[in-house]
């Protein structure tokens, strides 16, 4: 029997996912992320974009160094400073890549004023730079999808001239359908000089809802690297997300006969890790990683399921690492059930990591009969969001509400060390909690949003609330779980103002207009 041709993985989470507004990662999340990416065999991660800040250097030559099996790859505008950097923190990594771009389309020339010609020139010069400094280079002119198809065919020919080893094709705003995804790939493939030496990838954004359908048309076209994302998370909607390429070509294989080298059984461990780390709830109808995903509540689907599972499921929980969920913990559960059930959901903690987490388990199982899976990842959501951004943390609460206005809030907030005790006013308890986080710590961010999620049921569910924050453009989250909604509210604001002192201190980001 002759192999099915083997499709690529390149994950790009940790580089075009947080870029998201408001999915910023710490050091040690980035290397969390890439180590279970490397462990659940995906081919190529894109670890950052090293130009862009000392800190996303540090991630880079941090994962690059760490890397056992996958290549790492960082991003490069199209200038000699970005490659060299690019280069000097993939180095390290036993398979580096170099991934330099572009964007090709009308209007992007238009921004960068360069000429198709002077395009031209800058990408042979940049190319051949990256590859005189690492075997693997991959090339991607942005915006492809808008680019005049006879200009698409030159550069591309230009760029495998000058030693690009793959070449992406991405439709940056998510713009194309899958036969338009397809005939663009079959194009490049049948007429570009020197096609059948390169691999082509595919990387889709998701505005208009098409992304993981234009990838797999292209791997039908003849692309063999799918770019994509856990979650799907990525600028404005999002990316093609992992799982659900991964997840068809597998269910799928009698009609997309490909093979991935991805252990799918991680799936579920790597979107409960994203989900946590960027602070973007996983929505509840998701495909493959949500919550209802394998969830049955008619009477008609639960009677089908419980003769045969097929009936209305095509894949089975266990295929992306769900365990079985019904085991509720509770306030007589000690440690060592508390230390499986999170290994359970994906989280491998330390004893002094454990030993935290188990005093708020009991803390939360005193005040909630029974603890599902969804509280306990709420849970660990609180402990890491706490554990790197603690300038600014929420010691005391106490808020008087009620028919009669204007409701009231004492608060105390521990600032680099220090408690500072305060009261305010305000139009409902949250608004009199925010008023009286705002009195201690004074800034100009605006409230872009503020969302509360009941976690599991009943009137003793835990609330997760999240709040995303702008300031002079940068964009924060914060998010927090308690069975009391406006302390929930009051520490997820705290831990977006956190994230905006961590933002500040990192300065501004880079724009992708800099190609000179
Ligand atoms: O969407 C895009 O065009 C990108 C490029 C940088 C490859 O992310
Ligand atoms: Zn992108």
């Amino acid at each position: 029997m002759t192999e099915q041709p083997r499709v690529l993985i390149f994950d790009t989470t940790l580089r075009d996912g947080e870029q998201s507004p408001g999915a910023t990662m710490t050091h040690a999340e980035k290397l969390e992320i890439a180590a279970l990416l490397d462990e659940m065999g995906v081919d190529i991660i894109e670890a950052g974009f090293p130009i862009a800040s000392e800190g996303d250097f540090a991630a880079v030559s941090e994962i690059a160094k760490n890397s056992v099996n996958s290549v790492i790859c960082g991003l490069a505008r199209a200038n000699y400073k970005d490659i060299d950097r690019c280069w000097e923190a993939v180095k390290h990594a036993r398979q580096p890549r170099i991934h330099t771009f572009i964007g090709t389309s009308p209007l992007h020339r238009d921004i960068t004023q360069l000429s198709q010609d002077a395009m031209a020139e800058k990408i042979h010069e940049t190319v051949t730079h990256a590859r005189n400094l690492c075997d693997n280079v991959q090339w991607s002119p942005m915006d492809a999808i808008r680019t005049e198809h006879d200009y698409l065919k030159k550069v591309v020919e230009i760029a495998i001239k000058a030693g690009a080893t793959t070449i992406n094709i991405p439709d940056t705003v998510g713009y194309t359908i899958p036969r338009e995804s397809a005939k663009i790939i079959e194009m490049l493939i049948n007429e570009v000089p020197g096609a059948d030496g390169v691999i082509f990838a595919t990387h889709c954004h998701n505005d208009l809802g098409m992304a993981t359908a234009n990838s797999l048309a292209a791997v039908e076209a003849g692309a063999r690297q799918i770019e994509c994302t856990i979650n799907g998370l990525g600028e404005r909607a999002g990316n093609t997300a992992l799982e659900e390429v991964v997840m068809a070509l597998k269910v799928r294989n009698d009609v997309m006969p490909f093979r991935t080298g991805i252990d799918t059984t991680k799936i579920m461990k790597a979107s409960r890790l994203v989900s946590t780390v960027s602070g973007f709830p996983v929505q509840y109808n998701k495909a493959v990683v949500g919550k209802n995903a394998f969830a049955h509540e008619s009477g008609i689907h639960q009677d089908g399921m419980l003769k045969n599972a097929e009936t209305f499921e095509i894949m089975r929980p266990a295929d992306v690492g769900l365990t079985d969920t019904n085991l509720v913990m509770g306030k007589h559960s000690g440690r060592a059930a508390l230390r499986q059930k999170l290994k359970d959901l994906g989280y491998d903690l330390a004893d002094n990591q454990l030993q935290d987490v188990f005093v708020r388990f009991k803390a939360l199982a005193d005040r909630k009969k029974e603890v599902y899976d969804d509280d306990l990842v709420a849970l660990m959501r609180d402990t890491v969001a706490g554990e790197d951004l603690d300038r600014i943390q929420v010691k005391f609460l106490r808020v008087i509400c009620g028919t009669e206005a204007p409701q009231s809030a004492d608060l105390i907030l521990t600032i680099d060390g220090k408690d500072q005790q305060v009261t305010a006013q305000g139009d409902g308890p949250v608004d009199a909690a925010f008023n009286a986080v705002k009195k201690l710590v004074p800034h100009n961010a605006r409230l872009q949003l503020y969302q509360v999620h009941a976690v599991t049921e009943g009137t003793d569910a835990q609330a997760t609330v999240s709040v995303r924050m702008e300031e002079d453009g940068r964009i924060v989250t914060g998010q927090s779980a308690d069975t009391d909604t406006v302390v929930a509210s009051c520490k997820a604001y705290v831990g977006a103002l956190n994230r905006l002192l961590v933002k500040r201190d990192a300065g501004r980001p880079v724009s992708y207009k800099d190609v000179g």
